[in-house]
């Protein structure tokens, strides 16, 4: 059973079922299908205002896109140091900005506040240094905790004092909304958000995600810039298709939804189990403290997960998504269960 991460799974059947029922006959090219003017007014309603939507194939180049649209060569990037843009991008996000500098500001709980960026600006006018353009934030974050809506106020106003703008790597954006219990609109440029990398192949697509620009004017530059980076796809029906399968009847909320819920009944049952966990659970991923030989254990009997060091010695990263079953949950659980109760009375232990 595989809890390494919420792209190990499948897609949707309905997302899978709305590709079949695209691939019927001829449709315009690169985004000028029916698909994706749908999409687009669907974008609209969604964020409550008009929007620039952009779909692509990965959450790299949305993120790496985002971030290009609002910094110059010479731009400074705020972010936290573990930020999927700073270690997992190969620095996708300096090329496509064609060499700004990202900076790492430390922050607890997997996130940056205001006052953290402002402190890690090097503000100096000289032509010397690179200057504040973009603080970039996960929502959810890189360990699944949640920016609220007055922290990411706070975060907005610090761009706003130093002329930033706000981008944020949506890969997880569905279960940040339905934790919070907030609207799409609420959580982006209601509070001050430029710019939305909008995941959704962790949560159902197939491969899909979207750049959602809050400044629809400056949609003819991200045009030009996505089909440079080789994202303007020809039969982008298909990308379409699977977004708007994804949105419809709720589908994005509702997956999101069952996988907090796993994740939620995982970390309850791993601590009555009596193993801590490194944070607590907000989203869809929890960090759980194994002894070494548990995890052995676990994994010698099937089960998938990875070591997450960046969290201290012996902690693992679960992640549910929304085909993970129950059952396979309730599994690891007795197996882990099992294995401390022999861990605790192993003679060696005594
Ligand atoms: C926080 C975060 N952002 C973005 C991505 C998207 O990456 P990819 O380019 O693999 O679609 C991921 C995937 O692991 C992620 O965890």
């Amino acid at each position: 059973v595989d809890f390494r991460s919420d792209n190990v799974g499948g897609a949707h059947p309905a997302v899978l079922e709305a590709i079949v029922r695209a691939n019927r006959g001829a449709a315009d090219p690169y985004g000028a299908d029916l698909w994706s003017q749908r999409l687009a007014a669907r974008f609209n309603d969604l964020f409550e205002r008009e929007v620039a939507v952009f779909p692509v194939a990965t959450g790299t180049a949305a993120n790496a896109l985002s971030i290009a649209m609002f910094t110059p060569p010479w731009g400074a990037v705020y972010c936290h140091p573990n930020a999927h843009v700073n270690v997992s991008e190969c620095g996708a996000p300096e090329q496509f900005s064609a060499g700004a500098k990202l900076i790492a500001v430390p922050g607890d709980s997997g996130k940056i506040t205001g006052h953290g960026v402002e402190r890690a600006i090097h503000r100096e006018d000289a032509v010397h240094t690179v200057q504040p353009s973009l603080v970039s934030i996960s929502q959810a974050s890189e360990i699944g905790t949640l920016y609220t809506r007055s922290e990411l106020e706070s975060l907005s106003e610090a761009c706003a004092r130093h002329r930033m703008h706000l981008h944020v790597d949506g890969a997880r954006f569905a279960h940040a909304l339905v934790a919070l219990g907030a609207s799409p609109a609420e959580l982006t440029w209601k509070a001050g958000v430029d710019v939305l990398a909008f995941g959704a192949t962790k949560n159902g697509c197939l491969a899909a995600e979207a750049v959602v620009l809050f400044e629809p004017a400056r949609a003819q530059e991200l045009a030009y810039r996505r089909k440079r980076a080789g994202h303007l796809i020809s039969k982008q029906r298909f990308v379409s298709a699977q977004l708007e399968a994804y949105l419809t009847d709720e589908l994005w909320l509702s997956n999101a939804r069952q996988a907090n819920a796993l994740a939620q009944r995982l970390g309850a049952a791993l601590q009555s189990a009596g193993f801590a966990l490194a944070t607590p659970v907000e989203t869809n991923q929890l960090f759980v403290t194994w002894p070494a030989s548990v995890a052995a254990n676990l994994r010698a009997r099937g089960f998938a997960f990875y070591d997450w060091g960046a969290l201290g010695p012996d902690v693992y990263r679960l992640v549910t998504a929304f085909d993970t079953r129950v059952e396979d949950v309730d599994a690891l659980v007795t197996a882990a269960r099992a294995l401390r109760v022999q861990d605790a009375t192993s003679p060696t232990k005594r």
